[in-house]
């Protein structure tokens, strides 16, 4: 095991003109070879949410949101703006981001409208609004860009993580109505449709071959791989779901993993990519306050191991050195609720 005396975790200053999302951010001094990532979704920020200080207690560099911070479901970003207020002050809360660098992206309650896509009228005004919650300083390209996805870069003494926030809302055709009893939506026609609009994808395309990551983190609101539950998921647009994956293997983007969330169960979903060495995880960590209690199943054919309909977040530790990861979902009191190592 090699020793790194004075290493220096650097955050990459991302400022570059023309960028489109580029962030500036600096964290403390590290010495290490793991970056540990928390994330989660579906917080009601009136509901207690008991797993603060265990996200706290998990140690990690960064926490990402992936998405319904709050459940606003409104079109008046005043209002929406205000939870946030309400949610940057709830105990627990309010430690986590003194001591770490908060990062993430959206879902359709905090973007404003149910299951809402590019047919949300406030989604400028409701744009403004998260990014102040997210402190993103008022100079930044990425209030001036439409969409709220964002680029983060970590160097670490073994090697460096990029972690991508996409923004699954702002440019998202209307899903297709499902004619099957107890799903809501079903895929569209191949071809129709988008997840990403053509501007994010250029940008994702380019990060992702600029990469010179040993890990790139995808944070997408919706599943990416799940996709017969009949709720919202990448899987309604299969073209997009072949898109990406086109975009991972020919991008030689090495370490790619999948963070979601939205559904409010937890599960680890993997598929093989042709041509890329190493499975593709989509880790999906949802329910922070609530969660779906009565699930009784559904099929995912790429699920791994069991579904946690329990609150949790999930936990993401990058070996750098090793290059293992571990994925665990994590409970009340710090309690592993289900775990999955992968090597890259
Ligand atoms: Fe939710």
């Amino acid at each position: 095991m090699k020793v790194f005396k004075g290493a220096i975790l650097i955050v990459a200053i991302a400022l570059f003109v023309g960028c489109k999302s580029g962030i500036t951010i600096l964290t403390p001094e590290k010495q290490k070879d793991v970056f540990t990532i928390a994330f989660g979704s579906c917080n009601k920020h009136t509901v207690e949410n008991k797993l603060w200080d265990d996200v706290i207690a998990s140690d990690p560099d960064v926490w990402i949101w992936g998405g319904d911070i709050v459940y606003a479901d409104t079109d008046n970003a005043q209002k929406i703006g205000k939870m946030y207020e309400v949610q940057k002050k709830v105990t627990g809360y309010d430690t986590l981001r003194e001591k770490i660098q908060i990062i993430g992206t959206w879902d359709d309650h905090d973007y404003g409208l149910n299951d809402g896509g590019a047919e949300f009228a406030s989604k400028r005004e409701s744009q403004e609004v998260f990014l102040d919650f997210l402190d993103v300083p008022k100079e930044s390209n990425r209030r001036k860009q439409e969409g709220v996805y964002a680029s983060h870069s970590y160097d670490l003494p073994s090697g460096s993580v990029k972690i991508l926030i996409l923004d699954t809302r702002y440019f998202r055709s209307p899903l297709t109505p499902a004619k099957e009893r107890g799903k809501r939506y079903e895929p569209g026609i191949y071809g129709e449709g988008t997840v990403l609009g053509d501007e994010q994808w250029n940008w994702l395309e380019d990060e992702l071959r600029n990469s010179k990551a040993e890990f790139n983190i995808l944070v997408s609101s919706i599943q990416f791989l799940s996709n017969q539950h009949g709720f919202e998921c990448w899987g309604n647009f299969p073209h997009e779901v072949d898109k990406l994956k086109g975009i991972i293997e020919k991008s030689n983007a090495k370490g790619v993993i999948i963070l979601s969330g939205d559904r409010h169960i937890s599960e680890f979903s993997a598929d093989r990519i042709q041509g890329v060495a190493y499975p593709l995880v989509d880790f999906t960590s949802s329910g922070l306050t609530h969660v779906y209690s009565s699930y009784s199943g559904e099929p995912n054919p790429y699920r791994i191991g069991e579904v946690v309909a329990k609150k949790s977040f999930g936990i993401v530790k990058i070996n750098l050195h090793t290059k293992e990861v571990l994925f665990e979902m994590i409970g009340n009191n710090g309690n592993i609720l289900n775990a999955l190592t992968e090597q890259y």
